[in-house]
């Protein structure tokens, strides 16, 4: 099964206090976005990588995907308002490379590993339209609200998972779902909510990794930071 990597990376850098794009922060001496997409490359079954940046900085991307030397074309696109545009732009980009599966990653997510990416492509087989890595919630989960927060209710947290990327979707499923998205004004945090929104097809979640965690806020960046120095 070809697949292509389509890396959403058109966010700001607000919550990280960062005037850059957050894709573009330094990260183990090179941007993030270039830490993210590199374990990808290694996958035979790879033929394209498409990546949604701000509209503003699109040379600053252009330049750092040039030193890559990758196999694959990698294209940089204009992203769009929200995650979901932007993940819809660069399935519009796909259209030309002839894929059986398209895998979604955050740029804001520079630790995952070849075995996670694994994981999602063995996952995906006839019986299911998308995989996704997803761990166990080991926290308690509590219902609040108000001011002063208040808890309302305790959570079960049985069967219930936290989702991460790479989000592994069969290119129609993918393409059905965004055009319907699109016709529909529908807004989902992923596009496997879309997925499931519209009862396309089974979701699988295959086992996820501690370590691929999203960069959200600076202590975030710190602790990314620290693990990327282990060898
Ligand atoms: O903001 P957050 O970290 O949740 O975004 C997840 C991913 O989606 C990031 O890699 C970010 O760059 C990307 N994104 C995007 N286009 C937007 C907003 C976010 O590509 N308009």
């Amino acid at each position: 099964l070809k697949f292509a990597l389509l890396l959403p990376a058109a966010g700001s850098g607000t919550r990280l206090g960062s005037a850059l794009p957050k894709a573009l922060v330094e990260f183990a001496g090179e941007p993030m976005f270039v830490r993210a997409l590199h374990p990808f490359l290694a996958f035979e079954s790879l033929a394209a990588v498409v990546i949604a940046a701000p509209r503003e900085h699109l040379s600053a991307f252009r330049d750092a995907v040039g030193e890559l030397n990758a196999r694959v074309e990698v294209r940089v696109i204009a992203g769009g308002e929200t995650r979901q545009d932007s993940v819809g732009l660069a399935l519009d980009a796909v259209q030309f490379f002839a894929v059986g599966a398209v895998l979604v990653h955050d740029a804001a997510r520079p630790l995952v590993n070849t075995a996670t990416i694994q994981r999602v492509l063995d996952g995906l087989d006839r019986d299911v339209v998308a995989v996704l890595p997803g761990l166990p919630v080991s926290d308690t989960l509590k219902a609040a609200s108000g001011d002063p927060l208040l808890v309302t209710a305790t959570v079960p947290r049985d069967g219930l998972y936290a989702v991460q990327t790479p989000q592994g979707v069969r290119y129609d499923a993918a393409v059905a779902a965004h055009q319907r998205a699109r016709a529909e004004a529908v807004q989902c945090t992923d596009d496997v909510a879309l997925i499931e929104r519209f009862g396309l097809g089974r979701v699988r979640i295959c086992e996820g990794d501690t370590l691929n965690f999203k960069i959200t806020s600076p202590a975030d960046l710190r602790l990314a930071r620290l693990l990327a120095r282990e060898p």
